[in-house]
């Protein structure tokens, strides 16, 4: 008979407790191996996986190609710098060039990083081709926006975990409410030189704006020489059932930044793409990272690009989508308040009078099924796009039978 005493669980998770900084408040799952939509913890308990990487992981766990693709790679070439060029190189930025139908691409590593370099490639923008005057450069960003964590991008957070405590904040940006047309262009001034923002606004509980917002936000930026910015590190590459979430509304933006699922949650590859007048400011020596762009990361991402090109991802996610809302929405007034999201991509908030998301999340595990709260009673759900029908429903049904 198996006791609590031969689980390697505990043990697991206080040797990670008494050896790491605090930074994460993680599930109490230690996860061993996975495939596709399930892993398995280190006491052989499976789970199906609800959050996949915060969409890291879109194409599903160790998916075939890309392991072939990675293990390929691995046996030939990992690293060269951009000191050199190698021969993954192109292949890569051709393709997802072509996808984002951007001239040009600029590969880097994290998702922080793409931002970081949308914001230096905007700010030279503005003072080399927009004439704004020398340090007057400014970005108008969002209320509730999650960009990731460096420096320069906690400084234009209004989550005060991300940035109480972290200064002194780069100057430069403007944040007005997500989704309000009339305060983007009360915001705007002669030294705006982009408008930074999420299509949907993961962290800040899957918030889809309202309807035209999108086009009202292209207008603005073409009437007034601002550059857009799409920040799809985590609504692209299919999780909304489109190539990018900026397409249900028919915009293009002037910069996709990219990142997550571009590495097939094998190693961290993220982009900016862009067209030849914006990404073109840029000269030899103003930019760069040691790791992005390398063969491996290349490789991988390629094979990613392959599998976008396809269309199968974004068709599955818009149909296994409807699929999931309808799950979820008829939960509403069950102990869900609402339902937003797009594709296989869910913000469910649950009644506070029931419980946290924090304990709706817990309870999710002990019944298999891995999840993320946000915001205090708010859970987020995103499986991989190779989720199958069967998994949604029993996912759905057991949040059902814990809010029963
Ligand atoms: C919209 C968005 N942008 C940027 C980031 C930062 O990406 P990374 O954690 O790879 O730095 C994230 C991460 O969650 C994100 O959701």
């Amino acid at each position: 008979m198996v006791t609590d005493l031969d689980l390697r669980t505990p043990a697991a998770l206080a040797d990670a407790e008494r050896w790491t900084a605090h930074n994460y408040h993680p599930l109490p799952v230690v996860i061993a191996d996975a495939e596709g939509a399930w892993v398995t913890d280190v006491d052989g308990r499976r789970y199906l996986d609800f959050l996949a990487g915060y969409s890291a992981l879109n194409f599903g766990h160790r998916h075939p190609e890309l392991i072939n693709a990675a293990h390929a790679q691995l046996d030939r070439l990992t690293l060269t710098s951009r000191a050199f060029v190698h021969d993954q190189f192109a292949d890569f930025c051709r393709g997802l060039a072509e996808l984002c139908g951007k001239d040009l691409v600029l590969p880097m590593n994290t998702g922080a990083e793409a931002v970081e370099t949308g914001i230096k490639v905007a700010r030279k923008w503005g003072y080399q081709v927009k004439g704004v005057p020398d340090g007057q450069a400014e970005i108008i960003v969002a209320d509730g926006n999650f960009h990731g964590r460096t420096t320069t991008i906690i400084s234009f957070s209004t989550d005060t975990d991300a940035r109480d405590d972290f200064g002194p904040y780069t100057p430069g940006f403007r944040i007005v409410p997500y989704g309000d047309l009339a305060a983007l262009a009360g915001a705007i001034t002669p030294n705006t030189v982009a408008v930074l923002l999420e299509p949907i606004q993961g962290e800040a509980g899957v918030l889809v704006p309202p309807a035209g917002y999108f086009a009202g936000v292209r207008k603005l930026c073409d009437d007034s020489n601002v550059l857009f910015i799409a920040d799809e590190i985590q609504s692209g590459l299919g999780r909304t059932g489109k190539t990018f979430a900026i397409e249900h509304e028919a915009v293009v933006p002037d910069m996709y930044l990219l990142g997550k699922a571009l590495g097939g949650g094998i190693v961290p590859v993220s982009a900016v793409a862009a067209n030849r007048d914006v990404l073109g400011v840029l000269k030899p020596g103003e930019h760069g990272s040691t790791f992005g762009g390398n063969p491996l990361a290349c490789a991988v991402g390629a094979a990613v690009v392959r599998l976008l090109a396809t269309g199968e991802f974004q068709e599955r996610s818009a149909r296994l989508g409807a699929r999931l809302h309808e799950g979820l929405n008829a939960l509403v007034g069950k102990g869900v308040l609402a339902v937003r999201g797009r594709g296989l991509w869910a913000g469910v908030d649950i009644d506070p009078a029931l419980m946290t998301g924090r304990q709706v999340v817990e309870r999710l595990a002990a019944r298999g099924v891995l999840a993320k709260d946000t915001h205090g009673s708010t859970i987020r759900l995103a499986p991989p796009l190779v989720v199958t029908e069967q998994d949604l429903d029993h996912a759905v049904a057991q949040l059902a039978a814990i809010l029963a």
